[in-house]
């Protein structure tokens, strides 16, 4: 089954509104490849400003966070629904920087896999190893554990177009890259488990994107395996150069 590839930005803590607003402009502005997906997720701050320049375009807008609860007293928190009231249609969840530096559990990614789920958003879900755990033997229980901890409770029909990303966390902001092998053996293997967890039709039917390092020097040979669908970009999305120069890369569908 053939996958559409996605290419996603990740912003991070980078960029102000304007910024933000010029960035995902250039993006347009330069985007020739319509046979692939492509996705940008500036600040909370910097979503419905994006989202207005991005409209009516084929440029995909996500959050990269989302709190459980719809409204209430949670200070400094943002929802799925207020994240889709200012135009994101898909949200990055269980990201390593926020299990790394915020406490995000596999319980929490899960609360807000399902809370994505509920308002419509399209969750992209990360998983990951650190270089201990890889150097260990542990990838593959890791990205199992992972995985069952952020799909829990939730059957093949609920999973609303999900994409998983497949995130190294000793590849990420590090220069350093999983080579094309060992990416391709890591998303086979989540694969497999789709299968395992689901059935046949979401293991084929589900994206997993690599990220971790992707520039446009490695994308052509990452995005050339059979089970990348695609890539999440942080350092080299913040360039529209780089960012246009990886979707650029991405074989013809
Ligand atoms: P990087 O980040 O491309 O800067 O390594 C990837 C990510 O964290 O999604």
């Amino acid at each position: 089954m053939s996958r559409k590839l996605m290419i996603a930005g990740n912003w991070k803590m980078h960029k102000t509104v304007a910024e933000s607003v010029a960035l995902a402009g250039q993006v347009v502005d330069g985007l020739k490849r319509l046979d692939l997906d492509v996705l940008v997720a500036p600040t909370a701050l910097a979503v419905h400003a994006v989202s207005q320049r991005l409209a009516g375009g084929p440029v995909l807008l996500a959050g990269q966070n989302l709190h459980w609860q719809d409204q209430g007293a949670y200070t400094g928190e943002v929802s799925g629904p207020l994240l889709k009231a200012a135009g994101a249609s898909h949200v990055i969840l269980g990201h390593s920087e926020r299990r790394q530096y915020f406490g995000e559990t596999e319980k929490t990614v899960n609360l807000r896999l399902k809370a994505a789920l509920a308002c419509g958003l399209i969750p992209i879900v990360c998983v990951g190893e650190t270089l201990e755990e890889r150097q260990s033997g542990a990838t593959e229980g890791v990205l199992t554990s992972q995985l069952g901890g952020a799909l829990a409770g939730l059957s093949a029909d609920a999973l609303g177009g999900m994409i998983l990303a497949y995130e190294p966390v000793w590849a990420i902001g590090t220069g350093l890259t999983a080579s094309d092998e060992q990416a391709n053996q890591a998303h086979a293997f989540i694969r497999q488990w789709l299968d395992w967890r689901f059935d046949k039709a979401v293991a084929n039917s589900t994206r997993i994107l690599y990220g971790g390092s992707v520039k446009p020097a490695n994308a052509a040979g990452l995005l050339g395996q059979t089970e990348v669908d695609g890539a999440l970009v942080g350092g080299a999305s913040l360039a529209a150069a780089d960012f246009l120069g990886i979707i650029n890369a991405a074989p013809a569908a």
